[in-house]
């Protein structure tokens, strides 16, 4: 591993899931966190977890959604430990309606503007921060950025436009010393589905996906991963076998593909 002590990492999306528990694990090998997302008080407890594991924390109330707010989750950042080694983009929401149900086309652009456009506004903030140390930015998206998934579309649509940008972001930052990580999870067990934006553009509450099914990768399997491949600033990695093994074969046989996606969705409504 990579040292991590005294390197100063923003993660959005700490309040819970992914984010929550890879920002302890990387307080436990003496990072500083900067711990980003809307619940302050979920926040709150974080930081007490992070700092009882050994790190310095601080919490900056933060909607990805808002550029403004974005900037200043870099500034609070700096004042708070004189730079960023390490962003993590890894706030996000996701959807539980077929196209045809939406009644509220808002919930296309709320998806986008959280997943998507929330990755954006923090790393083109925190972009001149990372140069001058030679940094990492990590892209959380999911196997829905690689391919279409049934119940899902504005969520992979802002998973795939996040490909997008980190892969082109990627090539212009060559030779800064900058590094762009873009990692996949397939199903991993947290409470994103509780948040689930519906037909109305409301959280559903109780989706019919049920992410904490028992086959879905728990969440430090998951953080494990991620750290792994900060540790070796990946390219992309894409977390599942039989993700992997899909990739090639959507090159051959997509229809084969959308028919695995369909059945995986099925398989998993309660
Ligand atoms: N779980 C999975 O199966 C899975 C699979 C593939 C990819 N992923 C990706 O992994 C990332 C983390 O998801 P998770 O599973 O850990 O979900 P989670 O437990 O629901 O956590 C989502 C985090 O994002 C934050 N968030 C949501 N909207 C935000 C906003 N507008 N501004 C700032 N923060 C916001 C939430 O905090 P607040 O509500 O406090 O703002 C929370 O901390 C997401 O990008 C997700 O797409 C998850």
């Amino acid at each position: 591993m990579r040292a991590m002590r005294g390197k100063t990492v923003v993660v959005t999306g700490a309040s819970a899931g992914i984010g929550e528990a890879l920002a302890v694990v990387l307080a436990g090998r003496g990072a500083n966190l900067v711990l980003a997302a809307r619940n302050e008080e979920a926040l709150q407890r974080v930081k007490a977890r992070c700092e009882a594991a050994g790190g310095r924390a601080v919490v900056v109330p933060t909607d990805v959604g808002d550029a403004e707010a974005c900037h200043h989750l870099v500034d609070r950042a700096v004042e708070a430990f004189g730079g960023i080694d390490v962003l993590v983009n890894n706030a996000g929401v996701t959807m539980d309606a077929r196209v045809d149900e939406v009644k509220d086309l808002g919930l296309f652009e709320r998806l986008m503007r959280i997943n998507y456009l929330g990755s954006v506004y923090c790393t083109a903030h925190a972009l001149p921060h990372l140069k001058a140390r030679r940094g990492l930015v990590v892209a959380v998206s999911s196997l829905t950025g690689k391919t279409g998934v049934p119940n899902r579309s504005g969520y992979a649509a802002s998973k795939h436009a996040m490909h997008g940008f980190f892969d082109s972001l990627r090539i212009e930052l060559r030779g800064t010393g900058v590094d762009v990580t873009v990692v996949c999870p397939g199903f991993v067990a947290t409470g994103i589905r509780d948040s689930a934006l519906g037909a109305d553009g409301q959280p559903v509450r109780q989706s019919k996906h049920n992410e904490r099914a028992g086959d879905n990768m728990d969440v430090d399997t998951c953080v494990a991963i991620i750290l792994k491949a900060m540790d070796q600033r990946e390219r992309e990695v894409v977390m599942t076998t039989k993700a992997r093994v899909a990739q090639f074969l959507k090159l051959v046989a997509p229809g084969l593909v959308d028919r695995i996606a369909a059945k995986t969705i099925q398989d998993r409504q309660r």
